[in-house]
């Protein structure tokens, strides 16, 4: 096939590869996103193509490898169409079977279907499953219909019909129009209505303006952008180039972590077919636009996810961000205007151009207008990707979609925002899901990372651990992100050791307002987030340590010890052979004992008890019990005496 020269020729190149489909022939998409691949995806698509062979049905029935459909808890995920039917954690043993009953007899294999753990009901539809009934997505949907390697997928669902209209249709100045309209506000981190910053660009003075997409994802846990970018490249691509058009850019980089090399090598290819049929490229469609597309890599830090700091590491230098005196839209990459926005921004823009800005503010809260992917992980029973329109309640996302808290756990709090967000308390498990609602309850959008704990979390201890990522992240230009960021990490280190002293707290509270206060860069404004929050919602946990030397979650090593209760020991022995510190003292039918001074507190024993017993329990703050006088160890003994 060769260039289309007009979007009349796109139209045409599109009814062509539909009508090459029939859409009531069998489809297999198997997930080939990391998650499902880690499971086992890859075998499982090589048996489809094997068997589907074997039973010559190779001209009737086709199968993908297609982007992650976000259910990853439960992968390989494996939905055949048309019937969307949806089959999870498939193996490639399942492969005959399917094929037999559902490709060939039209058959559920009712096993592979989702079940409920509530009630037992299956679902067979992707649509039937909970996790899926309550989302709204238009971002992440197609993900589990295209085969990130051909852009024909992309293109028999609609693919670059916004580009056409856009070019064809409208002037630059009406496309940007219909991005300010839309309200659309970074799905990065800031929220800053896109449409605003195009603006700045557009109407700075100087010529060259560069459009960039984000893709550094940096927030540990979050891989929302990465589902995208392996799974839809086109997408992101596509409103990359309507982003050049309607601020007058002819050039676009994707600045892609080096760690995602799916993601570098589908959009590498994604750009050569769009070249090749002239969709990037000089004189896009014939409309006399030429925008041409740079892919950087970056090595992974997470301070180059800053604006001007992945400009600065784009320009070839250290990753450091640089002061703002003027905005990045203005004097941004090699200091020209340059408009940087969230592969998820970018994803949202074709839907924007094509569907209209009115389409797009239907959906949302006032402020904060469409869906939201979050990547919803932690003690929670689905994890994977979900997309739900803004205003969703915390509540709506973590018990509807998210099945609720394993183990019948108690939901202690959820942090939103990746590593400087905040820990939203279980009394505002109802606040609806938007830029501001989150900021005012002291966390924020950030990409969309979504960390669910239960009742087994100190909250000391969280904020411990992102104020260590932070320190360890800074980039160490400015003094109150980099030692005050230490010296933070270090007084909470000591308080979850038992070291806490009076004072603690105000010196904590001092730090994080300096760093919030008199930091370059948004690391070191917001780094002390997770500190403030889980203060304000949590302070009693920092009292009890710092006053009680207790851990009230039961969590802080130093601060806790194990030990056997001697009515509920049956002398099972299970601790003590599993106890790699040799520390449990016992034998058949003796009350076994727990030696405090060898005990690493590494909470085996705890774990492996068998529930029925739960003999081993956690004190802290609390004195241990002296151990059981030897006289009184013997548990027939005891039974008879007590008898
Ligand atoms: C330390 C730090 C890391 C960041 N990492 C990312 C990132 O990985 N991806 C991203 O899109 N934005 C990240 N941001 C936000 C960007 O600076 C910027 O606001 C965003 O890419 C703009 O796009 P948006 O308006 O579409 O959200 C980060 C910000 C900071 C301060
Ligand atoms: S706030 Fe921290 S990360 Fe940002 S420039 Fe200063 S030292 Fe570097
Ligand atoms: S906590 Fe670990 S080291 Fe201590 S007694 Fe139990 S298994 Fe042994």
């Amino acid at each position: 096939m060769a260039r289309l020269e007009t979007p009349e020729a796109l139209e045409s190149f599109r009814q062509e590869i539909l009508s090459r489909r029939d859409p009531d022939s069998p489809c297999v998409s198997i997930c080939a996103g990391a998650g499902c691949v880690a499971s086992g995806a890859d075998e499982v698509i090589a048996a489809f193509e094997k068997e589907i062979e074997a039973k010559g049905l190779s001209a009737t029935v086709s199968t993908k490898g297609t982007g992650c459909p976000g259910f990853c808890e439960q992968g390989p995920v494996v939905v055949i169409y048309p019937e969307e039917i949806c089959y999870l954690q498939v193996q490639a043993k399942d492969v005959p079977e399917i094929v037999a009953q559902t490709i060939k007899n039209k058959q559920v294999v009712e096993l592979l279907c989702f079940k409920d753990p509530a009630t037992g009901k299956r679902a067979v539809k992707e649509s039937d499953i909970p996790f899926y009934r309550s989302q709204q997505r238009t971002v992440l949907c197609n993900n589990i219909k295209i085969d990130s390697k051909r852009i024909e997928d992309y293109l028999a669902l609609g693919g670059y019909a916004a580009l056409a209209k856009a070019l064809g249709q409208m002037t630059d100045l009406e496309v940007l129009e219909e991005v300010k309209k839309s309200n659309i506000r970074g799905r990065g981190g800031a929220g800053f209505p896109a449409g605003r910053k195009w603006e700045g660009s557009r109407n700075a003075k100087e010529p060259i303006k560069y459009v960039i997409v984000n893709a550094d994802e940096g927030d540990p846990g979050a891989f929302m952008d990465r589902a995208l970018l392996e799974g839809n490249p086109h997408s992101i691509l596509e409103g990359l180039i309507l982003g050049g058009y309607a601020v007058g850019a002819h050039e676009g980089y994707f600045y892609v972590r080096q760690e995602y090399p799916l993601a570098v090598k589908n959009i590498h290819l994604a750009i050569q077919q769009a070249e090749h049929y002239g969709l990037l490229g000089e004189n896009i469609l014939g409309s006399g636009f030429d925008f041409k597309v740079i892919v950087h890599q970056g090595a992974g830090a997470f301070v180059c996810g800053e604006s001007t700091a992945l400009m600065t590491s784009l320009e070839g230098k250290a990753g450091e961000p640089r002061p703002k005196y003027v905005r990045s839209n203005v004097k941004g990459l090699w200091e020209r205007p340059s408009v940087l926005n969230n592969v998820e921004t970018w994803a949202n823009i074709p839907l924007i151009i094509d569907k209209g800005a009115d389409w797009f503010t239907s959906v949302g809260t006032d402020s904060s207008k469409g869906t939201k992917i979050f990547s919803l992980v932690g003690k929670i029973t689905n994890t994977g990707l979900v997309e739900v329109p803004m205003g969703m309640t915390l509540r709506e996302i973590i018990y509807d979609i998210g099945g609720g808290i394993p183990n019948n756990k108690k939901f202690k709090a959820v942090q939103t925002g990746g590593p400087s967000g905040g820990c939203i308390p279980e009394h505002l498990l109802d606040l609806q899901v938007g830029f501001d609602e989150l900021t005012k309850a002291g966390s924020m959008m950030g990409s969309g990372g979504m960390i669910v704990m239960d009742e087994d979390t100190c909250m000391v201890d969280v904020a411990r651990y992102f104020i260590a990522f932070l320190t360890d992240e800074s980039c160490g230009k400015c003094v109150p992100c980099r030692e005050g960021l230490r010296q933070m990490h270090r007084i909470l280190t000591n308080i979850t050791k038992g070291k806490g002293k009076q004072g603690d707290i105000e010196l904590l509270e001092e730090l994080a307002e300096t760093a919030v206060e008199a930091s370059l860069c948004a690391l070191g404004k917001s780094a002390p987030n997770p500190f403030l929050s889980t203060l304000k919602y949590f302070r009693e946990e920092y009292e009890a340590h710092i006053n009680d030397k207790k851990c009230p979650a039961l969590a802080c090593k130093e601060l806790i010890n194990f030990y056997i209760d001697p009515d509920r020991c049956t002398g099972c022995g299970t601790c003590r052979k599993q106890c790699p510190a040799d520390a449990i003292n016992g034998d058949k039918n003796l009350i076994h004992i727990i030696d405090q001074d060898k005990c690493t507190r590494c909470g085996t024993c705890f774990e492996v008890c068998p529930p029925k017993f739960s003999s081993v329990v956690k004190l802290s703050g609390d004195p241990v019990p002296d151990p059981v006088p030897e006289e009184e160890r013997t548990i027939r003994k005891k039974i008879k005496e007590k008898g």
